[in-house]
Formats: structure tokens, sequence, C-alpha cells
């Protein structure tokens, strides 16, 4: 058997950025793009300093631009700064001072805006309440919050005292909470009663109560009164976000913090274990998400901006707040979901707000497609100039759709590949350069050098699949696993012996450079000697009419070692086992003999984490025949496994 991952998916079709587009660009030439990606790669201190000294604000400047190799680089030590300054103060000599920074939609309907002027007063404001409450520089606080404004000006907060904000998605259970409070021995926890969900009251504070019963580090709670639902306030422990901001004072200067100063932790799952607390420090986290944003959003002053993810995992971090708002961008949160009150929902909201960068996911994507299209129909998407997508692999098919129904075949499409770890995008196509092919998320952006090497560490040819890394380093990536630095340098950097960060993630190169992810190494297929990226055979499926969507996972099989089940929700009734015939020939046809599917299972949902993912360590479980004995805390839905059992 070879190294190499076989690719088997052929996608030809290109598409150019549209010469307006090109024309009022930021980087608007290939020539331009490599000049720049060649300086970074070749003199990283230069391009990374250049930028620093020209981007950010510094009460005190830096020493020195990195010291030290991977895993341990130290970015723009003897600076001292402070992202809420960036985001915030720094705007308020300019005109944009009353500019929208966030414009908030509630699920109900109701909508706020916050000038960046405005967003500085709540901000300090808060600054001000957490002095009062003890938190001071270096401790960790947690935030547990529904979609509003109030979540932005918390993080916000936290990262003007230099207190480390933890956020934890709203979706996420009492034991996620404490598991991950102990962690991180949070002091403060911040709360609402609860917050909106497809026009039900999802809540919080109790959930909080319960935690508290198991983090015994948490000394105080803070509530924003949301929905208005009934809870127990505690005496002495909890506290009304309104009565501590009623008299707190609005002069609260952003504290000079080291660039290496711990901004923020963020749990992800591992694929075993307990998760990790990815963490990401000040300067060089500022630095990679404005510039990222600036490039790949190509923002103009007079967008606007709307990321549709929560700010509960990293996109919403980097680009619903400290990205789009060291940009001085206007940037669109929404509370609720897509389909509430009806499936139009986004694409109302698009229309009311003449949104013009639209930022989602492919599991989002698909969904639509399912929905219909007579809901992007129904409303006027002609403002939108861009779009954009992050997640996971977007199958051509998705890629199709969104191009046509919902960039009117006009606006380019960034199909943005990183990490939580990554701390921003790492591989995109530049809007106004870079032509895109469905289902390839194209070039590293400046400053990015990966490579695709066998697990030997050698670079492979152009198209043979291996693995991916990264072979410098980049200011935004995590600093450390909090708490624990040898699962951070065994996670990422061993299996390279220190050379490379490893993303777990296989991949090619085609001959034009444009990367190709075929999903986690984890989730790779050995079908008779060969390594099959699932995501392929998924795009198979899903390119057919009758798939809405499709998810892959092997199976021990005794003459192909693994064999390939596809678990496949129909859009619609269909008389399953023609069906079934008919897929398992579109696949054939489509890939080559050597991804016949052996299974086919029906199903009408798939297994999946709170942000989207399918998991697909289950349903290998239950492709197997096996019992299930993993970790299914993060899973959306319990009931779905059980009823994949039952169909099988
Ligand atoms: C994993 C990281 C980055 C924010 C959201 C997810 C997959 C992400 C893409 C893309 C193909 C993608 C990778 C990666 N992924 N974006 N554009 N094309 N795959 O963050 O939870 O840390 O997950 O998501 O497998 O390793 P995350």
């Amino acid at each position: 058997m070879s190294d190499a991952i076989e690719s088997i998916l052929q996608e030809d079709r290109k598409f150019v950025p549209p010469a307006e587009f090109t024309a009022n660009a930021l980087i608007s030439s290939e020539e331009q793009y490599q000049q720049m990606w060649q300086l970074g790669k070749d003199d990283p201190e230069k391009f990374w300093g250049d930028l620093a000294k020209e981007e950010l604000e510094w009460f005190q400047p830096f020493d020195s631009v990195m010291e030290g190799d991977m895993p341990d680089t130290k970015w723009f030590q003897g600076g001292k700064i402070n992202a809420s300054y960036q985001c915030l103060d720094q705007h308020l000599t300019t005109w944009r001072k009353n500019k929208a920074a966030l414009i908030w939609e509630g699920e109900p309907g109701e909508t706020r805006t916050l000038t960046y002027q405005e967003l500085h007063r709540e901000v300090c404001k808060f600054a001000s309440v957490l002095d009062q409450l003890g938190v001071e520089k270096g401790d960790r606080v947690t935030i547990y919050m529904p979609m509003i404004p109030e979540l932005a000006i918390a993080m916000l907060a936290c990262a003007r005292v230099g207190a480390t904000h933890s956020i934890i998605f709203g979706g996420f259970s009492a034991d996620a909470i404490s598991d991950r409070n102990n962690d991180a021995q949070s002091k403060l926890v911040i709360t609402a009663d609860g917050g909106w969900r497809r026009g039900k009251e999802i809540a919080l504070k109790s959930t909080v109560d319960e935690s508290l019963e198991k983090s015994s580090s948490v000394e105080k709670v803070v509530v924003v009164r949301r929905t208005g639902g009934d809870i127990e306030m505690v005496p002495d422990r909890d506290y009304w976000w309104h009565d501590l901001m009623e008299n707190a004072s609005a002069d609260r200067e952003a504290t000079p913090l080291d660039s290496e100063h711990p901004l923020f932790i963020l749990y992800t799952s591992g694929s075993t274990g307990k998760p990790k607390g990815v963490l990401h420090t000040t300067a060089g986290y500022m630095l990679g998400t404005k510039m990222s944003s600036k490039w790949v959003f190509d923002y103009k002053d007079e967008d606007t901006y709307w990321c549709t993810a929560d700010i509960g995992w990293v996109t919403g971090h980097s680009y619903i707040i400290y990205g789009p708002l060291a940009n001085g961008v206007t940037s669109v949160m929404y509370e609720g979901a897509p389909n509430w009150p009806d499936e139009g929902r986004f694409w109302e909201v698009v229309e009311k707000y003449r949104v013009n960068i639209f930022y989602t996911a492919p599991t989002a994507i698909r969904a639509f497609i399912k929905w219909g299209d007579q809901w992007p129909q129904k409303y006027d998407l002609s403002s939108l100039r861009l779009l954009g997508s992050v997640g996971e692999p977007i199958n051509p098919e998705a890629w199709m759709w969104y191009h046509k129904l919902i960039g009117g075949e006009r606006c380019p499409i960034v199909d943005t590949w990183w990490q939580t770890e990554t701390g921003g995008i790492m591989i995109s196509p530049l809007p106004g350069v870079t032509p895109a092919k469905p289902g390839s998320c194209t070039k590293p952006l400046p400053g990015v050098v990966p490579a695709i090497v066998n697990e030997e560490g050698k670079e492979l040819e152009a198209n043979q699949g291996g693995l991916l890394v990264m072979t410098q380093p980049w200011p935004h990536m995590l600093r450390t696993l909090y708490g624990d630095h040898e699962r951070f340098i065994e996670t990422y950097f061993s299996k390279f012996d220190g050379k490379y960060y490893f993303a777990g993630d296989g991949a090619r190169k085609d001959e034009d450079g444009y990367y190709w992810i075929m999903g986690r190494v984890d989730d790779v297929l050995n079908v008779s000697g060969h390594r099959l990226s699932t995501m392929e055979i998924e795009s198979a499926l899903v390119s057919h009419d009758l798939v809405a969507e499709a998810a892959v996972v092997g199976y021990p099989h005794d003459l192909k070692g693994e064999g390939i089940c596809c678990f496949v929700i129909p859009k619609g009734d269909i008389p399953i086992d023609e069906v079934k015939n008919t897929l398992i020939k579109h696949v054939r046809h489509q890939i080559g003999a050597i991804a016949t599917p052996d299974q086919i299972r029906f199903t009408p949902a798939l297994p999946k984490t709170r942000s989207g993912k399918i998991m697909r360590r289950l349903l290998k479980d239950i492709a197997a025949g096996r019992e299930n004995n993993q970790d299914t805390s993060t899973l959306e839905d319990q009931s779905i496994l059980e009823k994949l059992r039952q169909e099988g």
C-alpha cells in the first residue's frame, strides 16, 4: 500500500473573480499576492514585523518580532498592547466613532445597533464592573451566554482588564461547564437567564447553577436578563448585570498588556479524552485576525458584514468580534436559528440590513438546499458582494448552489480553511485574485507556509494526498493547551519531531498549487489497500438529485479491510431499495469501482455536534454493529443514534 491518500474527486470547473471585484480589491493581482506570500515565507520577521507596526496600536513598541522555533515561538516580545483598544478606542478619534460596530437582531425580531462609541462606553462600564467584582489581570472568566450584545461587551471587557475569557457555547450541559470551569479555574461566570432558540426559551442560568455544584473556583455570577424567565438568584454570589452597570464608571482605560498575555481559552473536542483548552494570546492573535479578515473579506468602509457563526465557536471570536472590529467594520450578530419563524430567516436578515458579505458553514448550506430554492428566491439578495464558507469541506454541488442561488453567479466564494488552533484563516482564496475551484480552499494566505507530507515528513508530489502541516510558525497560532503543555506538543508537534505543526487533516495539492482538504485523517478509509477520502464519496452522493446529505464511514470488511458504509438523508419520500442501487451505481460512475458503497443506509438525520460537525466515530460503531461506549456529550440530538441502530 502506498502512503498517499488517493484522490478520486474530479472537479474541473473554475470561476474567475469578476473584473469589477478585482478592480476594487485590496489585493488585486496574482503578482501582488505572490510577492506578499514570498516575503512571508523568506522573511517572516520583516513581513509580520512591518504589519504589526502599521496595523496595531502599541502602548509600548515591541523589541523583537519572533523568538524561538515552533512549538514555542514568542511574538512581539517587549510590546504592550490591548485587544479591546484595537477593536474600540482606536476608532474613536476617527469618523468611525459614530459608525455601527454591531448590528444585533434577536430571534424574536428586536434589533439593537451599537456604534463604536456606544460599544466602547458599554465595554468600559463592564470593565469597571469586573474591577469591582475583584477580577484581576490574568484571572479566568467563563462566559455562557446567548448571542446578545452583552456577550460581545463581556468578552471585550475581559480583554480590557486582561482577564482571560473562556466562552462556552450555550448548548453545552452543566457537566461540560463545570469541567471547563475546573480546568481553567474560572473565578467568575457571566451568563443570562436564558436565550431564544426556535421560539423556545433555552435555560442558561439554571444550567450554570447546576454546574457550580461542581466548580469550586467560581466565586461570583453575573446574570443578564434576556428572556425574563424564572430563575433563582443566590445572595452574595449572583448579581444582575443591569444592577451592576447602573452606576459603573465609563471611564476605564484599557490595561496595557504584554504581547503574549493570554486573551482567551476556547475548548475544542479532541478525538479522544477531555476537551482541549486552546489558548490564544493578544498581539499575534489580533494581528492574524485583523489581517486575514481584511485580505479575505476585502472589507470596504460601507460594508455590512455578517458571519452567522455563534460566538461560542472560534469563528465567532475571530470573525464576528476581533477581526472585523479591529478593522472598523459593521458586524451583524443574529441570536437565533436559520429556520425561525421560517426557513427564510437568514435571507430576510440579508435583505433587511442589505448585507454585503455573508460568511456561513457548509452544514447550513446543505440545510438551505434541503429546505428548497423558494426561500432565498423570496428575498432581495442583490446587496451581496462576497460569500464565505468555513468548518468543513464544501461539496462542489453545495458550492454551486451557493454560487447560483445566493450569490446570483456574481459573488466570489471564499472557502476558508482553518482551525480553533490556528486562530484565523490559513488557506483561502483572495476574492479579487484567486480563481475558485468548487471544493478547494485554494491557496495559503500570505505568512502561511503549508505542505503536504507523508508519514515520514517527506513532501509529496502534486495531487498525492497526504498530511497537511504548517512548516513555519504564524503569529495567531495557539500557544498551548491550557494547563497541559505536554499534550499540546504531543497533539500537534510530536508526529514530525517538532519540525511541523500537524493539523490532523488529510489534503492534496493540485498542479496549480491549490489545496483540497480531504477531511480529518481519522476519517480516511482504507479500502483494499487504497486510502480513500470519506469526503469525496460524500460529495459524489450529494451530487445525486435524490440526496440531501450524506456521511460515509468505514467498517471492518473481510475482503477489503474496510468497507464503505454510506448514511444518506434522502430528499423527500422515495422508494428505498431501488434508490439504493441507483446511488451505488452513481458513486461507481462518479468515482470508480474502488469507491463502490458496500452499504447504503437511509436516515432522516445524522448525529452532529452542536457546531454541526457529523460525528463519524459514532456512525463507525453503528456501521460495525458495535455497541457505543464513546463520549456522546457533544451530540446535539441523542435520539438519532437509537434510530440509526434500528434502521440497520
Ligand atoms: C477542522 C477545524 C475554523 C473554524 C470552524 C471549525 C475542518 C474547517 C474547512 C474548510 C475543509 C475545513 C478541518 C479542520 N475545516 N474549515 N474550509 N474546508 N475542512 O473549527 O472546530 O477547530 O475544526 O474543520 O477538518 O481541521 P474547528
